[in-house]
């Protein structure tokens, strides 16, 4: 392979280094060289990028794009961003190890996009990645829900000793053939399911094996301290290191609890617990219509809680009981409803009010009729919390989403636009337009921070010898795009993008490379 050379740009190396003129040489998948003022070493192609920024291609670390390879290599919402790694495996969901009913819920969901499981070990879907030929590299956290679903289904109650003693082996494998940690998603049963010891005992396991443990926490709202408490807890009893999911406060009641949560997290921090946290630049989040419902009532599995909500009983009961949404009917618009296209874009509130039905009953027939799959956009957040949590230097920027595209299978419905513009829009908006950050300090939370809290040997920083995922961008132009109204639209102002060293985006065009590969611990992270 030749040698391609970046001639004329500044490199943003994401380390937070102020930014320098110079021409970045790849060859064979690595950068070669970064040098000033150098004749360009006999490339085979040269690309004048100057007035651009060249930086690492950003790594998401807070990805849903599990299954998006087997639907569309491409992984095309997530390339135009600059993104050349997706962290899956989020929110205590996974697509591997997969048994029991984790098997059974995955093959439903898989069924909707006509995809076919192959796997069942961790190992076994890490190759399956592979073959299907990502465009950008994968890595993926064991999710705690499905070790539960493996092991116990979704059952409400704790975990028998036979039955930790099963999660063990199981994730303990699964670290051993890759996983880069373990995600909770403590407001999502059966993870919810799941008591502090539990998670501590399990937690001790990532730790051994130098894995990161990743939390959506219990609450993210009325809660929200204890549930950054149980966090810290986590971390200080099992030595794990903590990563802390799309950090905010939800709810209108809540706003500014940022300010003491961030303070606990600095406190545990200087105390020697290694917590840190990521969020998504928007004030809305996006999740299931199933969290309106309480977790008593998904006892198991969303099979097991739409016969459920047929019976009147359970809807009465069910309607007096807190929800961390507030079941705030105007602020929750649908965004994918396999059903009823029709739907997307809609509150919950107006398209009750069309049929002169109760929104709690609305919803209730809504999951029933989609066995409990339906998408939401929930309106909850205040920019000033986003703005508070984003100047903090630990905080790292992931999607939460997954790899959408604006033809195709994916084009369906009206996703969170963060699926498509979360990196330009740190920056372009919080960076250049709203200086929050520096442009240098937005590139390391998008690259050298993940990188580091993954542990990603040589990946995040543009150093040579590392792996060329490059993203180049130009800092006047780069923008997201993408709107709740109109999500499907790619952002402005990335202009190549490189995954170990092959040009995955140019002109602003996918190019045929699928050159991703599949990161695992113990060989590229850990
Ligand atoms: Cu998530
Ligand atoms: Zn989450």
């Amino acid at each position: 392979m030749g040698t391609l050379f970046l001639r004329g740009g500044t490199v943003v190396d994401g380390t937070g280094a102020p930014g320098r003129r110079a021409d970045v040489a790849i060859r064979d998948g690595r950068i070669a060289s970064i040098s000033s003022g150098g004749d360009a070493p006999s490339a085979e192609r040269v690309i004048d990028v100057g007035g651009m920024v060249v930086a690492p291609g950003a790594i998401d670390i807070h990805s849903h794009s599990d299954e998006r390879m087997f639907v569309n290599n491409a992984m095309e919402s997530a390339l135009h961003q600059g993104v050349t790694t997706v962290v899956c495996g989020n929110c205590g969901g996974a697509s591997a190890p997969v048994l029991g009913l984790a098997a059974s819920e995955l093959d439903r969901d898989l069924a909707r996009h006509d995809v076919e499981r192959t796997w069942t070990s961790f190992g076994e879907y890490a190759a399956a990645v592979e073959r299907a030929g990502s465009s950008i590299n994968v890595c993926s956290f064991v999710g705690h829900g499905t070790l539960r679903m493996c092991v116990m289904g979704a059952e409400a109650r704790d975990a028998t000793a036979g039955e930790l003693a099963a999660m063990k082996a199981l994730l303990a494998s699964s670290l051993a053939e890759g996983a880069i940690g373990m995600s909770t998603g403590l407001i999502y049963p059966p993870s919810a399911y799941g008591a502090t010891d539990e998670i501590v005992a399990l937690a001790t396991i990532v730790r051994e094996r130098g894995g990161l443990y990743a939390s959506h926490i219990r609450n993210e709202g009325d809660r929200l301290l204890d549930a950054v408490g149980e966090g810290i807890e986590i971390g200080r009893r099992s030595g794990v290191r903590v990563q802390l999911s799309h950090h905010k406060a939800s709810v209108k009641r809540n706003w500014g609890k940022v300010r003491d949560s961030t303070a606990l997290i600095e406190k545990a921090r200087s105390a020697g617990t290694d917590v840190a946290a990521d969020q998504y630049p928007y004030t809305a989040s996006s999740t299931g219509l199933a969290v309106t419902i309480p977790n008593w009532a998904h006892a198991g599995g969303p099979l097991a809680m739409c016969e459920r909500l047929r019976d009147p009983a359970v809807r009465v009961r069910i309607r007096d009981e807190y929800v961390e949404t507030g079941r705030n009917w105007d602020a929750i618009v649908i965004a994918r409803a396999a059903k009823h296209p029709e739907w997307s874009g809609r509150s919950v509130a107006a398209l009750a009010g069309e049929v002169r039905r109760d929104p709690l009953e609305w919803t209730c027939d809504a999951l029933v009729e989609h066995d409990g799959a339906i998408d939401i956009v929930h309106h909850s957040m205040s920019e000033e919390d986003v703005r508070f949590v984003m100047a903090k230097p630990y905080v790292a920027i992931g999607s939460d989403s997954s790899a959408n595209a604006p033809y195709g299978a994916l084009s369906f419905g009206k996703p969170h636009p963060r699926s498509y513009g979360t990196f330009p829009r740190v920056l372009g908006r919080y960076a250049r337009d709203e200086k929050i950050v520096t442009l240098e300090d937005a590139v390391r939370k998008m690259s050298g921070l993940p990188a580091s809290r993954l542990r990603l040997r040589d990946r995040g920083v543009l150093r040579e010898d590392a792996a060329a995922d490059v993203m180049v961008f130009d800092p006047a132009r780069v923008a997201d795009v993408a709107t709740y109204e109109d999500p499907h639209r790619y952002p402005e102002g990335i202009a190549l993008v490189l995954v170990n060293g092959e040009i995955a985006l140019e002109a602003g065009e996918t190019t045929p490379a699928r050159a991703g590969r599949f990161l695992r611990l113990g060989t590229d992270a850990g």
